[in-house]
């Protein structure tokens, strides 16, 4: 018996032993599930009445990885892989019964056994590269060997997860099993029987060869460029590649070898240690604490989506996407169809690049309902308002679903600026006013700041939360003020950037600076390609600008000479009409310098790259702790779970405040 059997059990199903691992959520492979299962092979393989053994487990998944929350302490035996090779040594067959997410050292658990069966739906997959770690526990030695080069080097460096069903014919997957829950373990039971019936028995990974082909050191070579530019600053990518060349260079044992200690190095780094603070951020961000259980989220079976414009016609895809049938609503039948073409060549680019197929798309297309007429939205749920950015056009709109809508139903605002408190005041029902600022492209971006206003009720609150989460976007609960966390923070930044202009930096040195940082663009780059104009009427419109002549001075210097950004083929840059190519303009450096000369700026003979970042990084860093101190942002995990999946700060950088605080 093992030490602790509710955690990983023993059962006899006659000539078969089912070890079962419990260790909810997610059956991580913490201490005690390792010890458990070392216990259980060894008695299962000692019992001279078992011939073949399944690993199982209970609850929502096989097993998701190893115990991250232990990955801070010094590890404790038995380790992973020696539990893992135990397994690839045993002397019965030993099977894999693969449910939910076998993800980590739980597809390494899988690939360790003999052989693997999969119910229907299961995706495996080696997410460790997020985490800033490679697969420590045979993964990149055993993965080579039973699925090529290929296929190793695409799930272990870019980690996301497969459906089994895919694996199949990459001898990756034995058998799937196409069976109601319940049934999967007698099934696998079964299994095991015909693998005894038809003489099959054990088949060690680690004697198994690697194929190779002349072609493998090109191929390493390919991806080792191809990681250095997409994964740019990140160590873990090339350092799976190096571990995946091992698996072809040496023998098992000497590759799982060096496999460890670099796992251990990667464990250590400041990389590692910002993505998998990242992780639990991002699975606190949505928690609600003082909130009572009692409160339970309504029901949301029916969306409306007031503009089809672009944001809104995005944010519609996001629940048809879910399938959950979405009324949008446009003041005529011109703008609605321009709406639907809008949604339908997006789907149908998804489509082309292979991420759906048609019948999704048809079913997606089938969850939108168009209207012109308000009273159409009498049976909604849910209401998110996507019209133009006015206080006046939004309070308009909210008058009108405060007397079509019934009485129970969430009406939201998508505004990115506006005060929730002023448009929730012109209605009878405030307390069911929420804010839910989606992120462009909607449909892409995984963030969601939910607005909490004055008035907004818990139950309010966690219908929003729970609902972000069935349209799988990270939902980031945040104060009302203006700008809310991560735009306010992004004024911020951008002033910075602005001001560096001003003292002689051009917009190619600024934004070099910040993508070699590990930004997704530089500032320039992006405000070019949103266009320079929405943030001069933003600014117009602003309450409370800043006394100060210099703000955002070299942005208005652009539109107001109709540099728009891209859209009018110049902006901080000029854009090439052919290619639209991005070249760095003299005309837009030097009207900046001649207004930074009649301001008064005083001018840098030299503005180094370090410097660069640490003004921007640090004007993020001030605005996030003072965002803290006023209550608007809750923790600050949650700025930097803002800023990583909205802003393209560099996951390996953990997020501002988190970088702050190394
Ligand atoms: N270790 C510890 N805790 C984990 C965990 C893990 N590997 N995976 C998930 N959890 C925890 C979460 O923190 C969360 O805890 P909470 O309820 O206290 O917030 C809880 O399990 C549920 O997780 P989710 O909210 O993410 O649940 P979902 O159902 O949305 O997703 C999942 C489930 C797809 C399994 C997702 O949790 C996930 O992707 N987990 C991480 C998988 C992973 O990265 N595995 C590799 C780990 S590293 C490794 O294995 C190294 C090896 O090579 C040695």
């Amino acid at each position: 018996m093992p030490a602790n059997p509710s955690i990983v059990s023993f059962q006899h199903h006659q000539s078969i032993g089912l070890i079962t691992i419990n260790n909810p959520p997610v059956n991580a492979l913490s201490q005690a599930v390792r010890q458990g299962l070392l216990e259980c092979l060894q008695e299962a393989e000692s019992e001279h009445t078992i011939q073949a053994i399944v690993i199982a487990c209970q609850g929502r998944t096989f097993v998701a990885g190893a115990d991250i929350t232990e990955f801070d302490a010094a590890p404790k035996p038995p380790f992973l892989f020696d539990v893992f090779y135990r397994i690839d040594q045993c002397s019965k067959p030993v099977i894999a019964a693969l449910f939910g997410t076998a993800l980590g050292g739980g597809f390494e658990l899988a690939l360790a056994c003999h052989y693997r069966v999969a119910i229907t739906g299961t995706k495996v997959g080696l997410p460790e590269v997020t985490l800033g770690l490679l697969p420590a526990a045979g993964g990149t030695q055993c993965l080579p060997r039973i699925g090529g080069l290929a296929l190793s080097l695409d799930m272990m460096t870019l980690g996301k997860p497969r459906l089994a069903l895919s694996l199949v014919e990459e001898g990756i997957i034995d058998r799937i099993i196409d069976t109601e829950p319940s049934a999967y373990t007698e099934r696998v039971i079964e299994y095991s029987k015909e693998l005894l019936n038809t003489g099959q028995g054990v088949r060690p990974v680690s004697a198994m060869p690697v194929n190779t082909t002349d072609d493998d050191k090109a191929l390493l070579d390919q991806w080792r460029a191809k990681l250095a530019k997409k994964a740019k600053g990140q160590t873990a990518p090339q350092v799976i590649i190096d571990c995946i060349e091992d698996a072809i260079k040496l023998p098992f044992l000497d590759g799982q070898s060096n496999a460890r200690e670099r796992f251990l190095a990667c464990k250590a780094s400041s990389q590692s240690r910002a993505m998998r603070h990242a992780f639990f951020a991002e699975r606190s961000a949505s928690k609600l604490e003082g909130l009572s259980d009692d409160i339970i989220a309504g029901e949301v079976n029916r969306v409306a989506v007031i503009g089809a414009g672009t944001m809104g016609s995005a944010i519609a895809m996001c629940f048809a996407n879910a399938n959950i049938p979405v009324t949008l609503l446009e003041l005529n039948k011109e703008a609605l169809e321009a709406g639907l073409n809008r949604i339908n060549q997006r789907y149908q680019q998804s489509v082309d690049r292979g991420r759906i197929n048609a019948a999704d798309l048809n079913r997606r297309m089938a969850c939108i309902k168009t209207t012109c007429d308000y009273n159409d939205l009498a049976d909604i749920d849910l209401v998110v308002e996507a019209a133009f950015e006015s206080m006046e056009v939004k309070q308009t709109i909210f008058q009108q679903l405060d007397k079509v809508c019934k009485p129970e139903a969430i009406l939201a605002t998508n505004t990115s600026y506006l005060d929730i408190d002023t448009i929730a005041s012109v209605l009878s029902c405030p307390e069911q006013v929420v804010g839910l600022h989606f992120f462009s492209p909607a449909e892409r971006m995984k963030l969601l700041e939910v607005v909490r206003g004055n008035t907004t009720s818990p139950h309010t609150l966690k219908t929003a939360v729970e609902l972000a989460k069935r349209i799988g976007k990270i939902a980031v609960v945040v104060g009302n003020g203006y700008g809310f966390v991560g735009n306010r923070m992004y004024a911020s930044y951008g002033r910075e950037a602005q001001n560096l202009l001003l003292e002689g930096a051009t917009p190619a040195q600024v934004d070099k600076a910040m993508s070699d940082w590990g930004m997704a663009m530089g500032p320039f780059a992006v405000n070019d390609l949103s266009g320079i104009d929405i943030g001069y009427k933003a600014r117009r419109e602003h309450p409370g600008l800043p006394d100060d002549p210099c703000y955002f001075r070299p942005a208005d210097l652009m539109v107001e000479a109709g540099r728009l950004g891209q859209k009018t083929g110049a902006g901080f840059y000029r854009y090439d009409p052919q290619t639209g190519q991005r070249e760095s303009d003299p005309i837009a450096i030097e009207r900046i310098r001649a207004e930074a000369i009649k301001l008064g700026v005083p001018q840098r003979e030299s503005i180094s790259a370090e410097h660069i970042q640490q003004r921007l990084v640090t004007a993020l860093i001030n605005e996030g702790r003072a965002l803290l101190q006023q209550g608007i942002a809750r923790r600050a995990s949650d700025i930097d779970v803002i800023w990583l999946n909205g802003y393209g700060f560099p996951r390996f950088r953990g997020g501002p405040m988190w970088w702050a605080d190394q």
